[in-house]
């Protein structure tokens, strides 16, 4: 079974915790495309959707999904979204695609963040995937330097220029044992917009697509 079919198949099944005449917010990457695509055949059951990057906003309003802006929503049952890592505790990295501050913030106005992975994405320790942090692009050298003094590696990700229009250093080399520790202690750093640690709020639903089948975890 490809990587793409559990994507899908997680996908799926969160379509399950969707409530009928909500609104829901909706994350970004691949596995968050499979679930928008699942949406769509129940389109006519939600109120709409608040997404986490444009892309994602594309992606559903081209399903003819009713958008709505995050500040014209006071609360949401529900946030669903993939994850580069994922460990025990529901911690996770994101950032992967670039959107992780808007995900950060569309996601804590949902009561459930139920996360939407395969299995390749569960590990024991966060950080074998370089951890993204959003910068502005003013910050980036300093922001380097104090990120390098946390023990990482941060490499600037040429190219890419988030939708907020800022810039992405990817830190490679943490073993991040106190994910909500390293979390806070990031955004501290002066120029960070925020980074791609999901800790100090993790997820409450982890629906992991194993080859046996989807995997239902639940936070207490
Ligand atoms: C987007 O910035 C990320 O946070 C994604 O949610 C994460 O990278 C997972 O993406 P995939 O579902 O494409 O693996």
């Amino acid at each position: 079974m490809n990587q793409d079919t559990l994507k899908q198949s997680v996908a799926q099944a969160a379509l399950a915790y969707v409530p009928e005449g909500e609104i829901i917010g909706v994350g970004t990457g691949s596995t968050a495309n499979f679930f928008i695509d699942g949406l769509a055949g129940m389109r006519e059951r939600i109120l709409g959707a608040v997404a986490s990057s444009e892309a994602s906003a594309r992606r559903l309003a081209a399903h003819g999904i009713r958008l709505f802006d995050l500040n014209e929503v006071e609360s949401m049952s529900v946030y669903v979204d993939g994850a580069d890592e994922i460990d025990g505790n529901f911690c996770m990295i994101k950032g992967g695609g670039a959107a992780l501050t808007r995900e950060k913030i569309v996601s804590t106005v949902a009561r459930r963040f139920v996360c939407i992975a395969d299995v390749s994405k569960k590990v024991p320790v966060l950080g074998k995937f370089p951890l993204p942090v959003e910068v502005i692009p003013l910050a980036r050298a300093q922001v380097a330097r104090a990120l390098s003094a946390l023990g990482g590696r941060p490499v600037w990700r040429e190219g890419v220029v988030t939708d907020n229009g800022n810039i992405i250093l990817d830190v490679h080399g943490l073993a991040i044992t106190e994910p909500a520790r390293l979390e806070t202690q990031i955004n501290q750093i002066v120029g960070v917009v925020t980074n791609g640690l999901f800790a100090v709020r993790p997820a409450e639903v982890l629906l992991l697509g194993t080859p046996d089948g989807v995997q239902v975890f639940e936070r207490d």
